[in-house]
């Protein structure tokens, strides 16, 4: 294994020059471009990095990964389903366009939308959400060191004209309760936790293992509950880039624009690969291509 994402993380560093890393905030637009970490961590307990795996990046909108579970905890899923649909959108992930169309329930938990629904269903319902959120990340990850990088999530404030827009627009049709300072406080703050990929792999890996912690065997979610999280990474995790991604990798996952993606093989491992370019669609380029690697080279897939 170790060989295999050694050989993999210079064919995927191949690609780099070929994407931009986001750039619409000062923060994210410093990364240097040539960054490439990967690690995987197995159910039976194997783990494997490679590269900077074990540098911390802005996990943007893997984050909503943790949020949906925790309005799951918080609300319950009657009451949350009622809130969000579970579509893809074929959409841009930050657009407004189908919000409107179809009067405030946003397509899905992943586009900025419905993840703004998932942390007002939070925020509703807590005094400090954020703290909440962390301690729900430390237990998944098995790592007190998890922290939100406070200048990408002031920058986040001060450029996110869209989230407001879309958090008004969800007030405005009925689907906010708390007041939108407070949602959209907390929306930016999750987007700028920072992470490693060693962290990540092993805060996803109840995912790939019926719902239990990677160190502790720790029941944290229902084999149900992760079964119905994986469907909607595997229909909604990559926004418009969804189908694409199923054709070349085949394993649910879930991107974000700091160049992180993770990526869950059932029963066997969780993945995170890190690489700061991203596609167009907001997708990291050499990320992806090394999924695709892996998905071929080891023949694991969910199909
Ligand atoms: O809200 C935003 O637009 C960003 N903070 C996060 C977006 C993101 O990561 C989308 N992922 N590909």
């Amino acid at each position: 294994m170790q060989s295999l994402i050694d050989e993999i993380a210079e064919r995927a560093r191949e690609v780099i020059g070929r994407g931009k890393v986001a750039d619409y905030i000062p923060a994210l637009a410093q990364i240097p471009s040539r960054k490439f970490g990967m690690a995987i961590c197995g159910v039976e307990g194997g783990e494997y990095v490679t590269g900077d795996a074990d540098e911390t990046f802005s996990i943007q909108s893997i984050s909503k990964v943790f949020t949906l579970i925790l309005a799951l905890q918080t609300i319950g899923s009657t009451a949350l389903w009622k809130r969000v649909g579970r579509e893809p959108s074929g959409n841009a992930f930050n657009s407004l366009v189908q919000l409107e169309s179809e009067q405030g329930l946003p397509r899905n938990p992943f586009i900025n939308a419905g993840a703004i629904v998932v942390t007002d269903a939070i925020t509703a319902h807590s005094v400090s959400p954020i703290l909440q959120l962390l301690g729900l990340v430390r237990r998944f990850s098995g790592t007190e060191q998890i922290y939100i990088d406070e200048v990408v999530a002031r920058s986040e404030a001060e450029h996110g004209h869209r989230n407001a827009a879309i958090a008004h627009l969800l007030k405005s049709q009925g689907n906010l309760k708390a007041r939108v300072e407070d949602v959209l406080a907390a929306y930016y703050r999750q987007c700028a936790i920072a992470m490693t990929c060693r962290d990540l792999a092993r805060a996803f890996l109840p995912l790939a293992n019926g719902g239990k912690q990677y160190e502790t065997g720790e029941k944290l979610l229902t084999p149900l509950r992760a079964k119905r999280i994986n469907s909607l990474l595997l229909t909604c995790g990559l926004y418009d880039g969804v189908g694409n991604f199923a054709f070349r990798v085949g394993l649910p996952a879930k991107s974000g624009v700091g160049g992180g993606i993770v990526a869950i093989i059932p029963g066997k491992y969780a993945i995170c690969v890190w690489s700061p370019e991203l596609d167009e669609l907001g997708n990291s380029l050499a990320g992806t291509r090394a999924l695709e690697l892996f998905a071929r080279k080891t023949r694991l897939s969910v199909f």
